[in-house]
């Protein structure tokens, strides 16, 4: 029986690819075929084109899946997603083609946010790397075992701006700064999508979220945004035009408003601005309910929401369904045009036709395939170089890293031992219990070598972050109490030459609805640091965290301070490689830390003010409580070696229209051992018709150099790179006096001044 059943099945699928034997790669060829496939649609099987189901579990928000098998059956469903398995996959798209009309394949889409099962650092660790190049490698590779598994469509880049860091999706995106935040929102769309998506191993990007949801006040997560439409151009949606313009297939809608108008619902966002003026072709998404959540943001009722969102310019709705439900009496009684449903629907066939999915509905997904793309060697590999490229030094007093292996040294705390928090939030299908801690790292790369090792405190004892967060996954607690284990701790530091400290967030006190009021280290690890501080040994802390932390203490007392973020499937081992000097730090903050909360926001490109900050004098922009500087500056981190600058030559001291100066640097690495710097330039327009800011990031190198080798570095500057958007919203460069500033951090002085005719 099972037999015949294939065999019935085999000729289904020979006979509909043959049906519709398509190449997909000729526009007019698409065009014709969904003209044809949709001539054939009634009104509600267009309308269940529009329709994203959660699959197999729920993540978040007000209103969950259910009943998706039969939905599908019932072709009701255009795309699903939180799912994946060549076998799952298969099972599904099987249904589709035997049990519905028009045998229109699904999409299928997942949350991949910095890998599918080979976990990379997250995305903030990423962009501390400032590899573009790598970046871009590291998407091919996702999509590559994404897609084995099944996958077409993963819900990344992350591209929103943040200057908040108790704002916990900071862990999800690339930073502060709108230019790098551009560059990587490029690489990743042209990695996952590689411009051509009947490749079978890209993925859809889905840029998110659109729009300026890393601006919610008081860096809560779904909180209200309001900004100046010039702070909009200047700041924060070049990463997002950026994405579109590198072809990224689908776009996000984000859970804030925007003039008061919900993002889902916003006309002006999806459709004047994303769609007329930055020519996206692509579809739009919904998040997570967010057409319900138009209900409780205050404006309208169930079928008014919905009209206001496909009238907006929303193609898909993501698990509200709403759409589905409402469409078809807005239809009826004229609040929607049937064209604004056709051209949805259109937008969404399109998408599946560029995958291929009406060729192959199974996209070449074969368990051969999944077998030797997944967790393949050449991928372990690219995870540990970024984890290796993305940490950060950011104290290191008296050489106190690297570690010499010979020496005996405590490990101490909870993240020693801890698998779950290496893979950070948002690691998709990863596997935390088979990879190595750091614990691991150290026996098996060290078997000869003595270490000792004691927990020190519990990951989490706040009694409030314990309710919000996930207390299995090796963030466990026992009855011991804080005093004994510090006890404990500092008997062991007692017995060592050095004490490590491995401290932090648990993985998901970052990420989605993680915000965060204070940014400190919590209280029982900064209890635990207090007391191996006093042992009088060295200290050097670790870090594993996913946004920027006030470490005011921490920098006064303890001598050396490596922040690996939450580093993925390798972060064990990258770790230990950093530790004791096989490999040499070099990444740079993207995030300015403060000294306090009170600082937020707080970020380097911002406007010089009437009374620019003054350290002596009172009656100028700053607390008077405070050293107001932040802790750690934009672009900020150290190295092992040493790296000097030479001032900054200019090509020329005027720049004229059509033409363009370089700016160059001598680099030397003056230190004794090997190492990477990210080399940074940065502009200021000195006068402008609208205030500018007092330094905006234009151009970076991560250059490589020997111990004692030098290198010029060289940047070319022209009239594009100097233009903004003025009072007018036109993109202009002024005529007037620039500084040029080369540096290794955002802080930087050394700077050569030229002007634009
Ligand atoms: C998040 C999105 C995510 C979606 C689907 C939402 O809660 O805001 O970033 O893509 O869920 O899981």
């Amino acid at each position: 029986m099972i037999l015949v059943k294939r065999i019935l099945l085999i000729f289904t699928v020979i006979g509909f690819v043959t049906a519709c034997t398509v190449k997909p790669s000729n526009e007019a060829e698409m065009d014709k075929f969904v003209d044809n496939l949709m001539s054939q649609m009634t009104l509600d099987e267009k309308i269940g084109q529009l329709n994203l189901l959660s699959m197999w579990f729920d993540t978040t928000g007000p209103r969950m899946s259910k009943g998706v098998e039969q939905k599908v059956k019932d072709g009701l469903v255009g795309g699903v997603f939180n799912f994946w398995t060549p076998k799952a996959v298969r099972k599904l798209q099987d249904m589709i083609l035997t049990q519905t009309r028009l045998k229109i394949p699904l999409l299928v889409g997942y949350d991949v946010i910095h890998g599918h099962r080979t976990i990379y650092p997250i995305p903030f660790a990423l962009a501390a790397t400032w590899d573009i190049e790598m970046i871009e490698r590291i998407a091919v590779a996702v999509a590559d075992e994404a897609s084995a598994d099944g996958l077409q469509w993963t819900f990344s880049p992350m591209v929103d701006i943040a200057r908040d860091p108790r704002w916990g999706r900071v862990s999800e995106g690339a930073g502060e700064d709108a230019f790098l935040g551009a560059e990587i929102a490029k690489a990743m769309v042209r990695g996952y999508e590689q411009g051509d998506l009947s490749k079978q191993n890209t993925l859809m990007a889905c840029v998110k979220h659109f729009a300026l949801y890393g601006a919610a006040e008081g860096g809560r997560d779904y909180n209200t945004t309001d900004m100046s439409r010039l702070r909009m151009y200047n700041e924060y949606l070049p990463p997002y035009e950026a994405a579109v313009k590198a072809g990224a297939s689908t776009v996000m809608t984000s859970f804030n408003e925007i003039d008061g108008v919900p993002a889902t619902g916003n006309r002006w966002l999806l459709t004047d601005l994303l769609r007329n003026q930055w020519g996206f072709d692509g579809f739009v998404v919904t998040d997570w309910t967010a057409i319900y959540e138009m209900e409780d943001h205050g404006v309208g009722d169930k079928a008014k929401v919905t009209e206001l969102s496909i009238n907006a310019g929303a193609d898909m709705d993501m698990v509200s369904e709403y759409m589905i439900e409402e469409l078809p009496a807005l239809v009826k009684s004229g609040r929607v045009k049937e064209a604004t449903v056709d051209a949805a629907c259109r937008r969404i066939l399109e998408a599946k036709y560029k995958l291929g999915l009406f060729a192959d509905p199974y996209r070449g997904i074969s368990d051969e395939r999944a077998k030797s793309q997944i967790m393949s060697a050449d991928k372990l590999a690219l995870s540990k170089e970024a984890a290796l490229k993305s940490f950060v030094l950011l104290k290191n007093d008296k050489q106190t890293l690297p570690l010499d292996a010979s020496k005996k040294i405590a490990f101490i705390g909870p993240l020693v031992k801890n698998q779950r928090t290496l893979l950070g939030n948002w690691a998709a299908a990863g596997n935390w219990t088979k990879i190595m801690t750091v614990w691991d790292a150290l026996e098996s790369k060290y078997s000869n070598a003595k270490f000792l090792y004691a927990q020190g405190c519990h990951l989490v004892e706040d009694k409030y972050i314990r309710r919000m967060t996930d207390q299995g996954n090796g963030n466990v607690i026992d009855d011991r109490p804080a005093q004994q284990l510090i006890a404990e701790a500092v008997r062991t530091a007692g017995q060592a030459d050095v004490i490590v400290a491995v401290l932090g967030e648990a993985y998901d006190m970052s990420g989605e609805a993680a915000s965060r009021s204070n940014i400190n280290l919590l209280d029982n690890q900064r209890d635990l640091l207090k007391a191996l501080k006093a042992t009088g040994k060295p200290v050097v802390l670790v870090l594993m965290n996913g946004r920027p932390l006030t470490l005011q203490w921490e920098d006064d007392n303890i001598d050396a301070i490596l922040e690996t973020w939450l580093p993925g499937t390798r972060g064990g081992e990258a770790i230990v490689d950093v530790l004791f000097g096989e490999a040499n730090p070099s990444g740079k903050i993207t995030m300015t830390f403060p000294r306090n909360v009170g600082q937020i926001p707080i970020y380097y490109n911002h406007k010089n003010s009437g009374r620019p900050f003054n350290n002596d004098s009172k009656f100028t922009v700053k607390y008077i409580d405070m050293e107001n500087s932040p802790l750690y500056p934009f672009g900020y981190g150290l190295s092992y070696t040493q790296f000097d600058y030479s001032g900054v030559q200019l090509s020329d001291s005027t720049l004229a229209e059509g033409g363009s100066i370089t700016a160059s640097v001598t680099l030397t690495n003056s230190g004794d051992r090997a190492g990477e710097e990210i080399v940074q330039l940065y502009i200021r327009d000195l006068v402008g018709s609208i205030t500018r800011p007092v330094k905006e990031l234009k151009g970076f190198q991560r250059i490589a150099l020997n111990a004692g080798e030098s290198k010029q570095v060289t940047f070319s500057i022209t009239p594009e790179l100097l233009k903004f958007y003025n009072a007018d919203l036109k993109w202009v460069a002024e005529p007037g006096n620039f500084l040029v500033f080369i540096g290794g951090n955002s802080d930087v002085k050394n700077n050569a001044k030229f002007t634009l005719k």
